[in-house]
This record gives structure tokens, sequence and C-alpha cells, in this order.
């Protein structure tokens, strides 16, 4: 039999976790405070897009492992463990927001009746566990918690778009408390985890290795983790900004690079730079925390440089391309700040759409699942990738959606007006696109040199159909592409 848990929150993480501990076994109340996504998550609908969480909350609501309340009291006292997944976004200066970690502290307080675990799944500022802590006491009237509550920290790793797979089989389970007893405890939440015996699964997978740590220590694991990811993205981009200078290909640069095991291939694509609700959030976090003790990151700072300079880039090579963005319509493929996701959070491709109608470009987008932008967006949402890139100067691939790849090519540079194809997440053949009559252009890619057919219509195929004219230009064409484009 499972633990009886309580999850405070039921946005992205704690939705996920709440479907996932109830899935493995737990007894999960789930606390949601607003009335419109209570009702959306009651009836078995997550109010977000997130692969397979669906039927995850309606298998579970059915069955009656997991219910949802917006009753704090309740889920106090039909759990044991209390998992705190609220939101701390960034607030005005960077640093997270703690208010919604605050009025939990406060519910705790008010209903702590007998022991319970506390844990911290929210991404907090490293000592976020202690404050909690101290938080709760004072809340209570007491300076000696012992016997009323214990605090773990169990960061989170999941990524939107594959949650419910990333929960339920992490690389990791990282729990950090000072109090062990406490460790073992919610280590039996996750017992079917730890084990991989997950119900309906098929099995055969390695258990996943459980690590036990300080508090601090647990904190500090999720911001490295994200801040090197994060560095690893950056240093791709980086790294394609050399192979620009010397004509390499960064896509095969860093397929070089990633087979070597130490490295490892993924987070290594070099395009638009990271986004989304967490690497910038937690950088930020993580600089703000090392300016506390007068210290300035410098390979941090970098990394978040690097990612904004990305952006600029983008709209520079733009600008270089068209000679002028004031007037120039533009259209971008994919406005979510990655596929497989609408969200929007510190999306790449937003912001990027927002410089260049700053710089007075006309954008239209068109993103398989993002129909409306925050207001203050100058962007026209089009139905259909044909109809976004009508009358373009330039298309922008900004969010790599597997589905772009499969648009017709020929047909996209009939209704542009220009021939600008820029692929900002390198995931085209630069031949394929050349061949439909478009100029490609990447990220850290060497351009095909091209127009092959203005050679063609200047001098036409001889008798022989061989190439006549400035041969040499045509020879350079095959030689310049990558080799997977030569066929
Ligand atoms: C991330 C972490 O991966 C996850 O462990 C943590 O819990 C939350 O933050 P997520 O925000 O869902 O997850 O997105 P992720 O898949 O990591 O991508 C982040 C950004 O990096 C996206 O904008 C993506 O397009 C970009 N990215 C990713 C690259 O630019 N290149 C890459 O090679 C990989």
């Amino acid at each position: 039999m499972g633990e009886r848990v309580a999850v405070v929150g039921s946005g992205y993480v704690g939705s996920v976790v709440a479907a996932c501990l109830a899935h493995v076994g737990n007894a999960v109340v789930a606390v949601e405070s607003d009335r419109g996504r209570l009702e959306q998550l009651a009836s078995g609908q997550a109010p977000f897009h997130e692969p397979g969480l669906d039927r995850l909350l309606r298998q579970t609501l059915d069955d009656g492992s997991l219910r949802f309340t917006d009753d704090f009291g309740l889920a106090m006292d039909e759990s044991d463990i209390v998992f705190v997944c609220v939101g701390t976004p960034p607030g005005p200066t960077g640093n997270p927001d703690m208010s919604a970690m605050q009025s939990v502290a406060q519910l705790i307080a008010r209903h702590l009746r007998r022991h319970h675990i506390i844990v911290t799944k929210s991404t907090v500022p490293i000592g976020t566990g202690y404050w909690l802590g101290a938080m709760i006491e004072d809340l209570a009237g007491t300076t000696d918690a012992d016997g009323l509550f214990s605090l773990v920290s169990n960061p989170e790793f999941l990524q939107e778009g594959s949650a419910v797979q990333d929960y339920l089989h992490p690389d990791r389970v990282v729990l950090g408390s000072d109090d062990p007893a406490a460790i073992r405890r919610v280590a039996e939440v996750y017992r079917p985890i730890l084990e991989q015996k997950i119900p309906g699964d098929v099995g055969g997978r390695d258990p996943v290795p459980l690590l036990q740590a300080r508090m601090t220590t647990a904190e500090m694991i999720k911001y490295a983790s994200n801040a090197f990811l994060a560095t690893k993205i950056s240093f791709a981009n980086e790294v394609a900004r050399l192979c620009d200078y010397v004509g390499a290909d960064v896509t095969e640069v860093t397929a070089g690079m990633g087979l070597d095991v130490r490295i490892g291939g993924r987070f290594l694509n070099a395009g638009l730079g990271w986004g989304g609700s967490c690497f910038g959030k937690d950088l930020a976090a993580l600089v703000g925390t090392a300016a506390e003790y007068g210290y300035q990151p410098p390979l941090l700072q970098a990394t978040m440089s690097v990612n904004n300079l990305q952006r600029q880039a983008v709209v520079a090579e733009l600008l270089r391309q068209l000679k002028t963005l004031r007037g120039s319509r533009i259209c971008l493929l994919g406005l979510a700040f990655k596929p497989g996701t609408d969200d929007l959070r510190d999306s790449p491709a937003l912001d990027v759409a927002l410089r260049l109608a700053e710089r007075g470009a006309f954008v239209t987008a068109y993103d398989p699942m993002v129909t409306v932008v925050p207001d203050g967006h100058d962007i026209r949402i089009m139905p259909d990738p044909q109809r976004a890139a009508t009358g373009a100067d330039a298309v922008v691939v900004a969010t790599e959606w597997p589905q772009f790849l499969a648009l017709d090519m020929t047909s996209l540079a009939d209704v542009m007006r220009g021939d600008v194809f820029y692929d900002c997440r390198n995931v085209f053949d630069p031949g394929a696109v050349a061949r439909a009559g478009l100029r490609y252009v990447g990220i850290g890619r060497p351009p095909v040199r091209h127009p092959v057919t203005s050679v063609l219509d200047a001098s036409g195929p001889d008798a022989a159909g061989q190439l006549q004219g400035p041969r040499a230009s045509v020879v350079a064409v095959a030689t310049d592409a990558p080799v997977s484009s030569i066929s």
C-alpha cells in the first residue's frame, strides 16, 4: 500500500506529481485554489497541453486514488506527507516571487494537528527549506518543530511535453533532508518509481538511483542541473558563431562532439537559444544567490548573455539579409518556447517576433498549438504555414515542430515574396531548401551557394544536358553543400 499524500498547487508540476503518485499506488489529495482550474482537473482534464496527463488524471480519479479539493484542512487531515508544488515565478527583481510559498506556510501552520512531512518540489532559492521550516514554526507559535513536522527537498527535473514519462521514468530521485527518517518515508512514496514497477508498464527498465543529501545540497542539485543544461546550449551557440566565421557546420561539429560519451549529444543543438519557464528564472536566481555572497559567477553570466545575444543575432541577420526590417514581411514558423507545448513563457520565438515588430517589420506566425499571443504583441497568427508565409520576404523557423519538415518547400517558395528561409533551429536540409529556390540561412551552417537555377537560366544545359556558363560556381554548390544534401 502506498502513502497518504497531499499535493499543494496543481500547475504544470503539481498536476503531474499528483496524477503520477496516485498512479503508482499512493492515495493522493490535490489542492487547487483556482476554481476554474479545480473544476477542470476534477473532471479529468489538464488545463494545459501535456501528453498522457489527461488519461492518467481520468484513470486515477476513476479508481479513487486521486481527488481534487480547495479545502486545505481536508488535505492535511487525509495525508501524512505534503508535496508543495506552488509556482515561484520570477519577481520584479529577477528573484523568485515567494508569495505562494508564504501562503502555503501559513496554511500548513494553521492546519498542522499531527506530524507531517513537508516536501518542497517547487524550485526555490537555496535555503528555502530552512526558511519554510522557521516560518511554519513561527506561525505555529513554537521554536521547536521536532515532532511537529519534518522537511524534505525533492527537486523536480521533468520537461514540458514529456512530463509524465519523465516523472515515471526519471534519471534519478533526489531527496534532501537533515532528517533521515523523513527521507526513508518519502522514498516509500517513490518505491514503485525507484524499482521501475509502474502499473501498466511492460517493465525491463533499470532501477532508478536515489540520491540522499542535505537539504541545501538537494536544492543546489536542481539549480546546478538547469544551469549546466543551459550552459551546454549556450556553448553550442557560441561554437555556432565560430562555425559561421570559419565556414564549419555546427550540426556536424556538435554531432562529432556528442559522440564522446563524456560530452554526450543531448542539449547541444545550436539555434535560437533556450527559453521556457525554468532556465532563465533558475539562472537568474542562482546568480542572485551568488550576489548575496558578493560573487559574480562569470560562467553563469556568460550563459545568459550568449542566450540573449543569440536572439539579437537573429534579428541582425534578418536585417543583413533583407536590408531593411521596416516594412518587411516576416513569417515565423513556431512560437512556443519548444515543440510539443503551447507554452510561451520566455519563448525565444516570441521575443524575436517582438523585436522584429519593434523594428517595423510586419510579422505573421503559425504555430500548431499557439492560437493567441499575449496583449502587446503585434503578430498576426495564421491558421496554417502556407497562409503565414504568403507575401513574406523571409520565413523564419523559430520552433522546430516536426511537422514543419513535411512542408512542401516549392509551394512555400511560390507564395513568398522574397526568398530568405532562415532555419533558426538547424533542422532543415539546406540543399532541399535551395532546390526549392529559397536562400537557406542556418545558425552556424554554411549556406548552400545559390541560385543554381539562375546559372541554368543564364546559359541553359548544352545538348548533352551538361551545365554551361559559369561551371565553377555550380561545382562550388556541390562541394559547399553538406555531405547529407549531395545526392
Ligand atoms: C527544463 C529542464 O530540462 C527540466 O529538467 C527542468 O525540470 C525544467 O526546465 P523545459 O523547460 O521543459 O525543462 O524545457 P527543455 O526541454 O529543457 O528546453 C529548454 C529550452 O532549451 C527550450 O527553449 C529548447 O528549445 C532549448 N534547447 C534545448 C535548445 O535550444 N537546444 C537544445 O539542444 C535543447
